[in-house]
Order: C-alpha cells, then sequence, then structure tokens
C-alpha cells in the first residue's frame, strides 16, 4: 500500500510540473469536451517530450490522445465511468457496452493511466490509434475485459452480477473472444483482487484463466481490444438474464467434470428429491444445525427417494459447490453470499432461506437479493423463515443492528410444515418431468448434433472443441 501512495503523489508532482504544454496543446480539447475540469495527463513526460513541431503530424497525434479522468465526479455513479461515451446494448435486452476499437471510438483504443486506488478521479482515459499511441504507452496484446462496479468483486454474489454481461457478451460471440485480461474497477478505483469463486466461474465461462491488470508500470496501458460493462446487470433483460444463467451453469458444470445427467441419491431414479442443507459458520449460522438437520430429514423420509445431504459452505472448493449444486433439488440455507450457488442447481429447482431477527423489520429491499436471483436463475424461491424472537441486547437498541449477523434459532412445527409443502411439490415436478423424458440439455454440452456427459469431457482443453449449447444470438 505504501508503495501505492508514493506512486500516486509522484504523478501528482509530475502532473502540476507537467501542467503547462498540455495545456497549450489541447486547448482544442477543452472547446471540443466543453469541460470545466483541468486537462488531466497523469503521464506526461516533461524531459521526453519534443516541442511539438508544427506538421509533425505523429506528434500531434500522440498529443492528442487527452487524459479525463476515469471518474467524472460531476456525473451519477452509473455514468462517471467513461463519461464521455454512451454504451449500448447489442442486441437490445443486454447490458450496454463500450467496445475498443469500434466505429463508436472512430477506431481508437482504449487506454488507462490508471496508478490510484483510492480515488476514481485521479485515475485516467484517453481513446488514441494504435499506430499513435500516447507518450510512454504500454500496448497490451489481446482482448481485456474492463469491469466497473458500484459493488465489490471479492464479494460472490456482487461479484456476479459484474461478471454476468461478460460471460453473456463471450457467448454471443460464439464463445470465441477470450479475455487476456481483466481490468477491474470501483468507483473508478483500481482494484485488484476477486473471490477465487468467482475467479474460477469467469474461467469457466470463458475459457481463460483470470489474470487481473494490476496496472503498477509507470505508463499507460493500451488495450488492443477492450470490452467495458460500467452498470453491472442493470438494463438485461430477464429472458437475457436467464440465459446467461444458463450458459454459465453449463460451463461450470463442464469445468467441474460433473456429469449432471446421474442423479445422485437416488439410483439413478429421475424422480429421487436430493434435498442439501448448506451451512454457515458464524455469522448467521444455526444455532442448532443437528436440530434443524433432523427436522429436514423427517421430512425427507416421508417423499420416496428423497436424500438430505448436509455441508458447510466456508470448506467446499469452487467445484465441491458446482458438484453439490449440481445435485440438489431443494436448497436450505441462511441469508448469505454462499446462496449465490444456487445458479448451479437445475432450472426450476427450489429455495428455502432463513434470516436472523432484524433484517425483515429493517433491512428492506437489499434482503431479497436471493429472491430476483432465483427468478433470474430460473429458479423458485420458496419463501423466507424470519426468525422472530431474540434476547435483547442493550448495547445497541437497533434491532438489525443487534441481531443481523447472530446465529438463526428454529422452529420445528414451522419448518415441518413448510418442508412437506416444498418436498411434496417439488417431488411431484421431478417425477411428472421423469415420466415426460424431458432431456435435459441444460448442464449437458452438445458437439454437433451429440448431447455427451460432462464425465466424457476431460479437461478444459476438450472444451474448448465443444460449441456453447447456449451461444446466444
Ligand atoms: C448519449 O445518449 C444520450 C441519449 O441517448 C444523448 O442525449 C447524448 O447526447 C449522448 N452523448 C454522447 C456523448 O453521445
Ligand atoms: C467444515 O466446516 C465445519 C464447520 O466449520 C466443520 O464442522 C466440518 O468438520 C468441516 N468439514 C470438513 C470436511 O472439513
Ligand atoms: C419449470 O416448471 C414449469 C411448470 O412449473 C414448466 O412449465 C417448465 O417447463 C419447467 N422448466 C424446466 C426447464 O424444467
Ligand atoms: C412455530 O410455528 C408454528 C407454526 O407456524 C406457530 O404456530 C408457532 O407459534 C411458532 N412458534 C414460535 C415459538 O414462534
Ligand atoms: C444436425 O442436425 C441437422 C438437422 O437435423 C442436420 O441438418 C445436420 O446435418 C446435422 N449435423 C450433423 C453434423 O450431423
Amino acid at each position: 500500500m505504501a508503495k501505492i501512495a508514493t506512486n500516486t503523489n509522484h504523478v501528482i508532482v509530475r502532473t502540476s510540473l507537467c501542467l503547462l504544454p498540455p495545456l497549450l496543446l489541447a486547448v482544442v480539447f477543452y472547446l471540443r469536451f466543453q469541460t470545466q475540469l483541468s486537462i488531466f495527463s497523469p503521464v506526461c513526460r516533461c524531459a521526453s517530450q519534443p516541442a511539438a513541431v508544427p506538421g509533425a503530424a505523429d506528434d500531434r497525434l500522440r498529443a492528442s490522445a487527452t487524459f479525463l479522468p476515469l471518474k467524472d465526479t460531476r456525473q451519477g455513479a452509473e455514468t462517471w465511468f467513461i463519461s464521455t461515451l454512451n454504451a449500448t446494448a447489442e442486441p437490445e435486452g443486454e447490458a450496454r457496452n463500450l467496445v475498443f476499437p469500434s466505429p463508436a471510438s472512430a477506431g481508437r483504443l482504449l487506454c488507462l493511466a490508471a496508478p490510484s486506488r483510492h480515488d476514481g478521479a485521479k485515475n485516467a482515459y484517453a481513446l488514441a490509434w494504435r499506430d499513435a499511441l500516447p507518450r510512454g504507452a504500454a500496448l497490451l496484446p489481446g482482448l481485456a475485459f474492463v469491469s466497473e462496479t458500484a459493488y465489490d468483486h471479492t464479494n460472490i454474489w456482487h461479484g456476479l452480477t459484474s461478471l454476468v454481461p461478460f460471460a453473456s457478451w463471450h457467448a454471443r460471440g460464439g464463445c470465441r473472444a477470450r479475455p487476456t485480461r481483466w481490468a477491474l474497477f470501483h468507483h473508478g478505483e483500481v482494484r485488484t483482487e476477486i473471490s477465487g469463486w468467482l475467479a474460477a466461474l469467469a474461467e469457466a465461462a470463458t475459457g481463460a484463466a483470470v489474470a487481473i491488470e494490476t496496472f503498477d508500470a509507470p505508463g499507460p496501458a493500451c488495450f488492443e481490444e477492450a470490452v467495458v460493462f460500467r452498470a453491472n446487470v442493470a438494463g438485461m433483460s430477464k429472458e437475457r438474464m436467464l440465459r446467461a444463467a444458463d450458459f454459465m451453469r453449463c460451463r461450470a458444470r463442464a469445468y467441474c467434470g460433473v456429469d449432471a445427467s446421474s442423479k445422485a441419491g437416488g439410483g439413478g431414479d429421475e424422480s429421487a428429491l436430493r434435498v442439501t442443507l448448506l451451512f454457515r459458520t458464524g455469522a448467521r449460522a444455526f444455532k442448532d444445525e443437528a436440530a434443524v438437520t433432523r427436522v429436514f430429514e423427517e421430512e425427507c423420509r416421508r417423499v420416496a427417494g428423497c436424500a438430505v445431504a448436509a455441508a458447510h459452505a466456508n470448506n467446499l472448493t469452487f467445484c465441491d459447490q458446482v458438484r453439490l449444486l449440481s445435485s440438489t433439488d431443494v436448497l436450505i440455507s441462511a441469508h448469505g453470499a454462499q446462496m449465490t450457488n444456487m445458479l448451479f442447481m437445475d432450472r426450476n429447482s427450489s429455495v428455502m432461506e432463513f434470516y436472523p431477527l432484524g433484517w425483515k423489520q429493517r433491512a428492506g429491499g437489499g434482503q431479497y437479493v436471493f429472491r430476483w436471483m432465483a427468478d433470474w436463475t430460473g429458479m423458485r424461491h420458496e419463501g423466507s423463515w424470519w426468525e422472530p424472537v431474540g434476547e435483547p441486547c442493550p448495547d445497541k437498541p437497533d434491532i438489525l443492528d443487534c441481531w443481523k449477523d447472530r446465529q438463526i434459532g428454529h422452529n420445528e412445527t414451522y419448518f415441518a410444515e413448510w418442508a412437506a409443502r416444498v418436498f411434496a411439490a417439488a417431488k411431484e415436478r421431478k417425477a411428472r418431468s421423469a415420466a415426460a423424458e424431458v432431456s435435459a440439455v441444460i448442464g449437458n454440452v452438445r458437439v454437433e448434433n451429440k448431447t455427451y456427459r460432462h464425465s466424457q469431457i476431460k479437461d478444459l482443453s476438450g472444451i474448448r472443441k465443444v460449441e456453447c449449447v447456449h451461444a446466444l444470438k
């Protein structure tokens, strides 16, 4: 961190020393952008920069790559990232993006001078032609996925909402364009970390290991190609979200070698009902996991071919989670990021959610994220149980503040009645669809006209030869 701060100060000093020449050179850009910001050129190099010679077209082109703040504080949060360009949705119903180079960028590449991890207004972008990059700029080969989010790439739920538009874009292109690197931003500030779960999902979805650009090199970085999404899934239609979820589920299962066509727990019985208790540890764990397990096992016993699996989310690898949820019809879990794994269940599977006291009363709309997620991944959210009572905490009078992350109790009567309803309906759906011999293409990977089971696909190199079944148009 100390190193970063030093870099930033250094840049500010250089910026102020170098302010005058670019001002003169770029007067025309003041007029063009009608901006009240001072020209922002954190990478100007007084010593190495030759005076502009009239007629030196190359130098003028280089100088014309004007850097503007990555975070334009005059704009709202959804549009402040690269604010001078309009993102477009192609086709309609997808998230809006910016592509470089493209006709909209007049064939120019995206260049970023991004030394700051603390202030997006200190980072800058410019557009430049490939043969006239800004002085000192490095050309980074390949395709860059540039993700700006108001949330957090290290939280798997928030991170997923920033990954979805990229996965969808990649699938729409027939899975051909793989990102060589990712550039991550939060409010224009450089981020260099994502959760391991998200990195694995991104690798599964795009076929390329995630490499995060750190922007540690001194000059600007110009991307040979770049795609920018700056508002997560905003603007995506439900239909498009469902298809993106199908695509990611399919690719994650293939990546993990999950054979989703073998129905665990039922000895090959297609109508077997597979119930999974996905426990948390620490905040919002159940107080008495054994008692909770007993209630659901008891109800499961009343359903033919029903089996309960229990696991702790914190000690499962990414592929353990994909494997477990791929063979889950009913997910039972306390509110928290581990529920994001519902993505890997077959469509139409069920989710039952649990909250400590205080959430229902005070947590607002954000507590319903996993209902929304169930909606756009094609699952059935079967409702929630909010703990009705709790021991008082005198030092925290606010009910949410007090109980938000506390452990969750249980109500055997309520859980049993609820589970009986959900299990019976889920069982009936499974029996119906097994009888109809619905061909479960979702979860399998199709090569030409054949559907392969995942166990037949040995590794990622095999997947590269496989078309995306869900390649979107
Ligand atoms: C972006 O689009 C909006 C409306 O679609 C338009 O008013 C605005 O002028 C456009 N801005 C740029 C920079 O093209
Ligand atoms: C997983 O974590 C839970 C709780 O932290 C622990 O009780 C359990 O033994 C762990 N299981 C394994 C296989 O490590
Ligand atoms: C989900 O269930 C509905 C009926 O509730 C059914 O019409 C639909 O085909 C099912 N979808 C899948 C993918 O099984
Ligand atoms: C438990 O649930 C049952 C059924 O909904 C309800 O009648 C009862 O009041 C609940 N008990 C407690 C202690 O909340
Ligand atoms: C796949 O099926 C289509 C339609 O049935 C057929 O026209 C095509 O030739 C088949 N492709 C292969 C490789 O068998």
